[in-house]
């Protein structure tokens, strides 16, 4: 049911909407009644583009813009620094200062990235940020240009994001087990993997409070719940696939970031506090196992689905989809 039953759905432009998060929240927000979703690709809004901005924001009217663009390649933004800080801080600042002029709130997506990673009990809003590299560095930007243009923003940091496209952990890792015999993973750098859906479920009840009123402006962390390595979500990934296919992965091997030849430094902790969030918007942290379950079964589903629509399905291919379903 609508939370305002009475009033009119707020209009919600969201740029980078082909990405993980940006799907995701587009999903969700074209469901839900409160919502006008007009949601832009790349293609359909450059966020470096000031006259494109300029003229969407015109064109559409907006009552919030939400961010999920980015240039979220940590190695390749080492090598290629001008890209990440012409997305992640420059776009983001015309953004912001286009968003301004029209008094249109900004939400946008930050990282654990702006952090060193030093505090292995994870970090509040408040930690001084020092990021370790270009990615992280042009993320801190992109937050430091939104502060001083649009008082009425919301930050959301977010870390070890996991969907069912994109570039991602989850999917890398099933990939690896489908055909290698023994995969590596790390096991001294920890963090809280977090599902795009978990995200958007968030920036929905962000987005609900502050159409009702809410002044809450300002920076907040989100992550799922439960800290892991890097070699626990493997873990948890192949045992969450192996309910549904027999892999060719026998063995997992846990290793340092140290033998892992990456060009970015990444830090060691990324886990973000979330009470914050939960002490100002009532909004708790989710188990991202059982996202994780979730997705897993989704992804089975349809991956069964089509090789059985493939191969006009026998018996027993139906039993596995129910299963999957
Ligand atoms: N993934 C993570 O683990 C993670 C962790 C912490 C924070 N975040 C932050 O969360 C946000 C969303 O992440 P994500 O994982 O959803 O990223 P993603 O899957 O890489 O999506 C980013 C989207 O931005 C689009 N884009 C690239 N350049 C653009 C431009 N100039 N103008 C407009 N759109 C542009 C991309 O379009 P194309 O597909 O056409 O390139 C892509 O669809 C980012 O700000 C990221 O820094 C992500």
């Amino acid at each position: 049911m609508s939370a305002t039953p009475f009033a009119e759905p707020s209009r919600i432009l969201i740029t980078g909407a082909r990405g993980q998060i940006g799907r995701a929240l587009v999903r969700l927000l074209e469901r839900d009644p409160d919502f006008n979703v007009v949601s832009c690709s790349r293609r359909q809004l450059d966020i470096t583009n000031r006259k494109q901005i300029a003229d969407k924001l015109a064109e559409v009217l907006p009552d919030y813009v939400v961010n999920c663009a980015g240039f979220n390649r940590v190695d390749p933004a080492e090598n290629d620094p001008q890209q990440a800080y012409a997305l992640n801080a420059q776009g983001v600042a015309e953004l912001a200062a286009l968003c301004g002029e029209l008094s249109i709130p900004l939400l946008h997506l930050s990282s654990d990235y702006v952090f060193d990673g030093h505090y292995a009990s994870g970090y509040n809003e408040s930690d001084d940020a020092a990021p370790l590299g270009i990615y992280g560095d042009s993320k801190w930007q992109g937050e430091e240009h939104i502060r001083r243009l649009l008082p009425r923003h919301i930050i959301l940091r977010v870390s070890w994001i996991f969907s069912e496209s994109g570039n991602n952990f989850l999917l890398r890792t099933l990939e690896q087990a489908r055909h290698e015999r023994s995969i590596q993973a790390v096991d001294d750098r920890r963090g809280c993997p977090t599902s795009a859906d978990d995200v958007a479920r968030v920036l929905q009840a962000i987005l609900k409070q502050l159409a009702n009123g809410a002044e809450a402006w300002g920076t907040y962390h989100y992550c799922g719940a439960e800290v892991t390595t890097r070699y626990g979500f493997s873990e948890a990934i192949l045992a969450a696939a192996r309910q549904y296919e027999e892999l060719a992965v026998t063995e997992l091997v846990p290793v340092s970031s140290r033998d892992m030849p990456e060009a970015a430094e990444r830090p060691a902790s990324s886990v973000l506090k979330c009470s914050k969030l939960l002490n100002t918007f009532g909004i708790r942290q989710r188990p991202w196992r059982s996202e994780l379950q979730r997705l897993v079964r989704e992804l089975y589903a349809v991956q069964l689905l089509e090789e059985a629509q493939s191969r006009r399905v026998g018996a027993g291919d139906a039993d596995q989809v129910a299963k999957a379903q």
